[in-house]
């Protein structure tokens, strides 16, 4: 029933013109990739402190990626990493680190199954809540996609802003679906320096810089 539906939702791009996320869709339904989506009732999350999953990788995502000409001395951490889709999507770049930060331990053994259908070794993932977790120093790309309401965020973003303290350097963030923008510019030191559509979800992407 379940592959029915992720045959369903290949087609469905292939219908709207789409063909390279039809490929990409159709890749994920013969390799049994799980990036079925999954409500915060489902998963037992709560609403203070998570939203849903849902996974943003693929085509659409790689064309913002495109823009940013990661070329190996970057690196990147997934703030809420679920069954691992960006983290798939990062691993075709030369990122030098790839780490998910996820809450729920059951993503993650689901995510380290499609990263090992995939044959990718060089993605790392952490059971954790987003607000705890501060080893940051190494990061110059931080990744969202609509993981978690305004008081995680916070926390995430305060993180961020000590250990730019602590190690100064260039950082960007990506934010897919930006429900907390203002969490995010308030008082910090980031600001939006791009705005990108992400055509598959059908909503705004925001790219952040603590520089000019
Ligand atoms: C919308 S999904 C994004 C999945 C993945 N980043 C992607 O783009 O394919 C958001 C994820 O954030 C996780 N999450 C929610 N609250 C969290 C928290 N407080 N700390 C860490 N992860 C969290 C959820 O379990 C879910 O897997």
């Amino acid at each position: 029933m379940q592959l029915l539906t992720d045959m369903k939702n290949a087609v469905a791009f292939l219908r709207r013109g789409e063909f390279r996320e039809f490929l990409f869709r159709l890749s994920v339904y013969f390799r049994k990739i799980d990036l079925r989506y999954a409500s915060a009732d489902e998963l037992g999350l709560s609403a203070e402190r998570s939203f849903h999953y849902a996974d943003s990788g693929g085509v659409h995502l790689e064309k913002i990626l495109n823009r940013l000409n990661i070329t190996g001395e970057e690196s990147i951490v997934d703030f809420g990493s679920g069954k691992g889709g960006a983290l798939i999507t990062f691993a075709g770049y030369p990122f030098s680190r790839i780490m998910g930060v996820e809450l729920l331990p059951e993503l993650v053994t689901i995510a380290r199954q499609n990263l090992k259908k995939l044959g990718i070794s060089t993605v790392h993932m952490v059971v954790s809540d987003a607000a705890l977790f501060t080893d940051l120093d190494d990061f110059t790309h931080v990744y969202f996609y609509s993981p978690f309401p305004g008081s995680v965020m916070a926390a995430v973003v305060r993180n961020l802003e000590e250990s730019l303290e602590r190690k100064p350097r260039k950082l960007t963030i990506i934010y897919c679906n930006p429900e907390c923008h203002e969490t995010v510019v308030n008082g910090t030191h980031f600001h939006k320096v791009n705005e990108f559509s992400h055509d598959r979800l059908h909503h705004p992407v925001y790219l952040y810089s603590n520089q000019p």
